[in-house]
């Protein structure tokens, strides 16, 4: 065994073929273009076509992330998938993901922390690391959130894009990820969530769930209570802002990474990630998907010290400092043309 410290050292991604634009979404909400981008940043984002199911986006993404990472898929000890749009209750994501990268004598399980899923994953893999339980673990984001939209409502319909992230956490001589903060707000379950449950179904077959959230209120809750826990992550790795080359939050709204950025009083050299503006919010997906983005397009230096920060329904968040890995050798673009 290598040492019982965890690195993050490859990163995949999946960005889905149909780019859809504000105005696309404006046919179906009164709404704008202008309204759109200026309250929240986003111009596009990517959907889905019915063949890139979840599990193919996850696989496409974590095959990626295995090439990066230098490593055969057989080393890896572990598949975790955070999903909240996997519509099947059983069996979990990750096992078809594993066996359909190769990792065919990894455990498999997935998680369910909405849009704070990635941070968590993270967590678990270290632990598995430091346990020495794995030498390799598979940390995969999925969403595919367009299919529990609904594209009426004029809260939530331009908000949310698909695709897949995700990132190989192996065992090194030096720390790679820094130790966890995270926290939940029970209180505040209503707050995002899905508008029924799939036992509602069994009375009420045109009750299709969708997700119902009350943005103003989960915008102050982030705007306030995010920077706190920005700033607690920073103390717990012993570090500070001025340490940072990267932030990486989630990518849930340009003002609020903006809100954040103001309280964190970082030096102007430190990236800050803003790619909601491509993608949208894609969850769990938010956060790898920034990491291989900035790395790629060498704007975030391989190596650094980035924080990473995660927040959604629960409401949840968690957040690390991590290592950033060497750059993926190309960033992500959306898939072309139908899948075979
Ligand atoms: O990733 C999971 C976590 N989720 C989030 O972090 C989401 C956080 N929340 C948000 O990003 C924002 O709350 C939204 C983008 C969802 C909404 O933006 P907002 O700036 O909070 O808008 P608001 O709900 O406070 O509404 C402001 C105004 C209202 O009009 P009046 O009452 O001021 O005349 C709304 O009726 O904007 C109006 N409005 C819209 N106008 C055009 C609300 N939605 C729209 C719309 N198009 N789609």
């Amino acid at each position: 065994m290598r040492g019982v410290h965890a690195a993050i050292t490859g990163l995949g991604s999946y960005l889905p073929s149909i780019e859809v634009t504000n105005a696309m979404l404006c046919e179906k909400i009164d709404s704008s273009d202008e309204w759109i981008r200026s309250r929240t940043g986003i111009r596009t984002r990517y959907w889905a076509t019915p063949e890139e199911t979840v599990e193919h986006m996850a696989i496409e993404a974590a095959k990626d992330a295995i090439k990066h990472a230098g490593i055969t898929a057989s080393e890896v000890g572990c598949v975790v998938v955070s999903t909240v749009s996997h519509l099947r209750q059983f069996p979990s994501l990750a096992s078809g993901v594993a066996h359909g990268v190769g990792a065919d004598d990894a455990g498999a399980f997935d998680i369910s922390a909405g849009c704070a899923g990635f941070c968590y994953g993270l967590q678990l893999a270290s632990g598995m690391i430091a346990a020495q339980d794995a030498q390799h673990v598979l940390v995969i984001a999925v969403e595919r959130l367009s299919e529990l939209v609904d594209q009426e409502d004029r809260n939530t319909s331009f908000l949310f894009g698909d695709g897949a992230s995700a990132a190989v956490v192996s065992a090194s001589d030096e720390p790679g990820i820094g130790p966890v903060v995270w926290g939940s707000d029970g209180s505040q379950k209503d707050t995002i969530r899905q508008s029924v449950s799939w036992a509602d179904l069994q009375t009420d077959r045109d009750a299709w769930p969708v997700i119902t959230m009350d943005g103003r209120e989960v915008f102050r809750w982030a705007a306030y209570e995010m920077g706190p826990a920005a700033k607690k992550t920073l103390e717990r790795a012993g570090v500070t802002a001025q340490d940072l080359d990267a932030f990486i939050p989630h990518q849930a709204n340009l003002r609020i990474t903006d809100e954040l950025v103001k309280g964190l009083d970082l030096p102007e050299r430190v990236v800050v990630a803003r790619t909601i503006t491509e993608h949208g919010n894609t969850s769990a997906v938010s956060v790898p998907l920034a990491m291989h983005q900035l790395l790629a397009t060498g704007e975030a230096p391989a190596g650094g010290l980035a924080l990473l920060l995660s927040f959604g329904t629960g409401l949840v968040w968690a957040g690390q400092v991590v290592r950033l890995p060497p750059a993926p050798p190309k960033a992500p673009t959306k898939a072309e043309g139908a899948i075979a």
